[in-house]
C-alpha cells in the first residue's frame, strides 16, 4: 500500500492549498516586506492583530521563529522562562530558547494544558543575587502533547495574572488558538486578552502552505521584527504567502468545528482498543492522543500496514490529527485501521 492510497492522519501540517487559495496566493499584490512595502502582509498582520485584539502583528515563516521571536523579544540573556513540561517550545524547538535567546527554561507540570497560578507564583524565583530573573510565562493553546486540549479563558487569564503580579510577560503559542476558539464557541481574543504576545499558524488547521503571525503591543512587535531579521525571517515578496493565510482566515475557521467531529469520530473507535486509553482533555479539539501498551514505533507500523498513518509521540503515544481534507469517511477509516493495528498487537 503506497502512503497516498493510506488515511494520513499524522499532522495537520499536510494540509495542501486548494484551488481557491492558489488563486488568490497567484494574484497577491506584493512589494518588498523588509521594506514594510507588501501590502498583503501588512494587510495580514492587520487582520490578526484586529483578530487577537492586539496593538500589531508580524508575519514570520513558521511557528517555531514565532515562538523563538516572542522569548528573544521579551527576555534578556540569562532571565528564566516558565514553560510547560510538555510544551512545544521545549519538546520541538531544538531548544532555541536557550541556544537563540540565552534564557534558562523552567519546567512546569501543567497536566490540563496551562499551569495553575499557584504554580506559577511558585516558580517565580524572588529577587536575589543568585537567580536568574524569571521574565517570561509561556503558556499553549491548545495543547498539542495534552491531547489538543482548548483551554478556556478563566483558566489561561488566572496563570496569566500570577505572572503579571510579578511583572512577568505572558507568551501564547496559539499555533492552534483558532481551534480553541472553535471548539469553545468563544472569540479568539477572548482567549489571549491576558496574553502579552501570541503566535498564531496560518500552516495547520488553517491550510495555508506557510506562514505564522506574532501578535503584541507595539514594542514586543517592534523588538520582533528586529529578531525575525536577525534570525534571517525578513521575506521580500511575502504577499504570496499572506494572502494565502488571508484566504485562510476568510475560508478556512468556522470549519475547523468538522475536524473536531472527526477527531471526536477517531477517539471513539480507537477507545474500543483493548489496554489502550485515549487521552480526552475537558475540551477536546482536532488531536485524538492514545496510549498505547505496544511501543509507538510497533503501533505507528503496524497501523501502516493496516491503512493510516500516524505518528509516535513516545514510548508509549501515539497521535492522529484531522484537518482539512480528511474527511468523516476518512476519519472513520483510519480510526478502524488504528483499531485493528491495536488489536493485533494486543493479541
Ligand atoms: C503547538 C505548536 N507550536 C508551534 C509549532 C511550530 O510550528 P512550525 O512547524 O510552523 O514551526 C507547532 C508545530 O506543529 C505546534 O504544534
Amino acid at each position: 500500500m503506497s502512503n497516498r492510497s493510506r488515511v494520513d492522519l499524522r499532522s495537520d501540517t499536510f494540509t495542501v492549498p486548494d484551488p481557491g487559495m492558489r488563486r488568490a496566493m497567484a494574484e497577491a499584490e506584493v512589494g518588498d516586506d523588509v521594506w514594510g512595502e507588501d501590502p498583503t502582509v501588512r494587510r495580514l498582520e492587520e487582520a490578526v492583530a484586529e483578530l487577537l485584539d492586539k496593538e500589531a502583528a508580524v508575519l514570520v515563516p513558521s511557528g517555531t521563529m514565532a515562538n523563538l521571536i516572542a522569548v528573544a523579544a521579551q527576555t534578556r540573556s540569562g532571565d528564566e522562562l516558565l514553560v510547560d513540561r510538555d510544551a512545544h517550545i521545549v519538546v520541538y524547538e531544538v531548544a532555541g530558547s536557550a541556544v537563540v535567546a540565552r534564557v534558562q527554561v523552567q519546567l512546569l507540570d501543567a497536566t490540563t494544558g496551562v499551569p495553575e497560578a499557584d504554580q506559577v507564583e511558585a516558580a517565580i524565583r524572588e529577587s536575589n543575587i543568585h537567580h536568574p530573573v524569571t521574565r517570561l510565562l509561556a503558556m499553549e493553546n491548545t495543547h498539542n502533547r495534552r491531547g489538543g486540549a482548548a483551554i478556556g479563558p478563566q483558566q489561561m487569564d488566572a496563570a496569566a495574572a500570577a505572572a503579571h503580579r510579578h511583572g512577568l510577560r505572558v507568551h501564547c503559542d496559539g499555533a492552534r488558538l483558532l481551534n480553541a476558539a472553535v471548539a469553545l464557541d468563544l472569540p479568539a481574543a477572548e482567549l489571549v486578552s491576558a496574553c502579552d504576545s501570541v503566535s498564531l499558524s496560518l500552516s495547520k488547521g488553517l491550510g495555508a502552505p506557510v506562514g505564522s503571525v506574532l501578535a503584541g503591543d507595539g514594542g514586543c512587535v517592534a523588538e520582533a521584527r528586529r529578531w525575525r531579521k536577525r534570525l534571517g525571517g525578513g521575506m521580500r515578496q511575502a504577499g504570496i504567502l499572506a494572502a494565502g493565510g488571508l484566504y485562510a482566515l476568510r475560508h478556512n475557521v468556522a470549519r475547523l468545528a468538522d475536524d473536531h467531529q472527526h477527531a471526536g469520530l477517531i477517539a471513539g473507535i480507537v477507545g474500543e482498543a483493548p489496554g489502550s486509553e485515549v487521552m480526552m482533555p475537558a475540551v477536546p479539539t482536532n488531536i485524538v492522543m492514545v496510549r498505547t501498551t505496544a511501543p509507538a514505533t510497533a503501533v505507528v507500523e503496524r497501523a501502516a500496514e493496516q491503512g493510516v498513518l500516524v505518528t509516535g509521540m513516545g514510548p508509549h503515544l501515539v497521535r492522529c490529527m484531522t484537518y482539512l481534507g480528511i474527511d468523516a469517511e476518512a476519519a472513520r477509516r483510519g480510526g478502524e485501521a488504528l483499531l485493528r493495528a491495536l488489536d493485533s498487537l494486543a493479541a
